[in-house]
């Protein structure tokens, strides 16, 4: 059976919890994940991430991610992956970001062919839900199978067990 891949980027540090600005010490998104391979101890786990770091400030790191979105900015992977071949589905997992992906998900989904994979898309948000990042996966992933995905609310993320096990049974097609 082929394997399946967590591949996610979440931003430690200051964020937006609830109306009122809070140091996450793990990101949002991030503890998804880690309830997420709790369910599939067999999946690999990536984490996306930028070489370019972010502004530990949230105000100013939301007007960087506003700039790259404006200009498409493809923001380089830190440590990229070779190869996705052993991946049948991939679960991604981002915070939305104005309404969409951070930049550095669309670098990854432009790295590697997805034809005839399945992509199962979460996002933790503060109320914007998926936003428009699931018409975008299906954009840059056409030979894909992508589903509707899962939003989750960041703030309520350490509590987020019935949406990590809707995740983990989507991506082992329960
Ligand atoms: C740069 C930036 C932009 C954001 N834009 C939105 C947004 O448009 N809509 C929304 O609901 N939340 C937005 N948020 C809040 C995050 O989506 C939310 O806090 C998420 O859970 C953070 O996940 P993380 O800790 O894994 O990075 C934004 C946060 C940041 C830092």
């Amino acid at each position: 059976m082929s394997k399946i891949l967590i591949a996610y980027y979440s931003r430690r540090g200051e964020n937006y919890v609830n109306g009122s600005i809070r140091q996450l010490a793990v990101g949002n998104t991030e503890v998804v994940v880690q309830k997420i391979k709790a369910r599939i101890p067999d999946a690999d786990v990536f984490q996306i991430d930028t070489v370019k770091k972010y502004s530990d400030s949230y105000m100013t790191c939301i007007e960087e991610a506003k700039q790259e979105l404006r200009e498409q900015t493809r923001p380089e992977m830190s440590h990229p992956l070779s190869s996705i071949d052993a991946y049948d589905t991939i679960i991604l997992g981002y915070p939305n970001w104005w309404g969409t992906m951070p930049m550095v998900c669309y670098t990854f989904l432009e790295s590697f062919s997805f034809r005839g994979k399945t992509i199962v898309p979460f996002c933790t948000n503060e109320g914007s839900g998926l936003g428009s990042s699931v018409r975008f996966i299906r954009k840059l992933c056409p030979d894909a199978t992508v589903l509707d995905g899962v939003a989750i609310h960041g703030a309520e993320a350490s509590s987020a067990d019935a949406e990590a096990a809707e995740i983990a049974n989507l991506a082992l097609g329960k």
